[in-house]
């Protein structure tokens, strides 16, 4: 049976963030807030819940593989489901598991565009210094179109879309965003014929994300902020969210906006949640507004079968 698997629903940070005490997260380490704990962005994808595509290496990467079983069939002395991993941009908090994946034998297969392996390099210098342990196999994500080359997913096809964010903080191009820096992925299954959009930096619904999002019958999408300026306005940084490459929930042409035109059988998700997200708190009128337009919260260990 083929599995999308969420083993991280929350924005950069995690939620909690280890020093944030804004009124999510010391609400949520005091207790008493209705809202689940949420690891760092990653998921995982399988057509045989043996070998698995790990979209996205989160900073909590092996916590994450510690609490999902199937991603560890030890099928050797020395064996992992993980087969490849593939990056959606070249964020820390979607590439410093890397880090953390280094005990392999043969170089870890890494589909990403020619952007994002630029950025890890000059920006983190990962793929060298991961040469000095397993090891970087770097293989090809298209943006025209092509699926991925990968034979461990079957007959799962997986194409990337180019999208409009921002690159890294690190990233020489930030403010100034190439082509490739950021994907979202088109995933079908042509036996069942089942089809997810995954993007979880989606900074605005240009024509091809729209057709993306209409042709899917699954729906993930960016849920970092709820507005434009509430990291500003709960005094969290000087950063607003189409800086950062993030498209709000709220607002005249926000996400919700666009979810609420897609029809009834549409899964709508949002991923990606920032800590500073109203719609965390279950009990919050932001997640009441959600709830109403049909979109619900991916949270760590949501399986959708395709
Ligand atoms: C983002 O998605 O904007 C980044 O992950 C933010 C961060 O790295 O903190
Ligand atoms: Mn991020
Ligand atoms: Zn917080």
């Amino acid at each position: 049976m083929a599995v999308f698997k969420v083993l991280g629903s929350a924005a950069g940070g995690g939620f909690p963030q280890w020093n944030c005490n804004c009124p999510n997260c010391a609400g949520l380490r005091a207790g008493g807030l209705r809202a689940a704990p949420r690891t760092q962005s990653s998921v995982a994808l399988s057509a045989d819940g043996q070998d698995w595509l790990l979209i996205n290496a989160s900073p909590e990467v092996l916590q994450q593989i510690r609490q999902t079983p199937a991603l560890q069939p030890a099928r050797a002395l020395r064996d992992s489901g993980v087969a490849a991993v593939l990056l959606i941009d070249a964020q820390i908090d979607h590439t410093a598991g890397l880090l953390m994946l280094r005990e392999r034998a043969t170089p870890l297969p890494l589909y990403a565009t020619p952007e994002v392996l630029g950025d890890l390099e000059q920006g983190l210098g990962l793929p060298r210094l991961l040469g000095h342990y397993g090891g970087l196999a770097p293989r090809a994500l298209p943006l025209d179109g092509g699926a991925i080359d990968a034979p461990f997913l079957g007959p799962l096809q997986v194409q990337a879309l180019p999208l409009h964010s921002q690159p890294p903080p690190f990233s020489p191009y930030r403010g100034r965003p190439r082509r490739g820096d950021t994907v979202g992925l088109k995933i079908h299954n042509p036996q069942t014929g089942r089809k997810l959009f995954y993007a979880p930096g989606l900074g605005r619904i240009d024509a091809p994300v729209w057709a993306a999002m209409q042709w899917a019958d699954t729906v993930l999408v960016d849920g970092t902020f709820w507005s434009e300026t509430e990291m500003i306005d709960l005094g969290l940084s000087g950063k607003r969210a189409a800086e950062m490459g993030h498209l709000p929930q709220s607002g005249a042409e926000g996400m919700l906006h666009w979810l609420r035109q897609l029809p009834p059988s549409t899964g709508k998700w949002l991923i990606h949640i920032n800590n500073s997200n109203p719609v965390l708190r279950e009990d919050s009128a932001e997640h009441a507004e959600l709830r109403a337009a049909g979109v619900a919260l991916a949270y760590d260990g949501l399986e959708i079968v395709l």
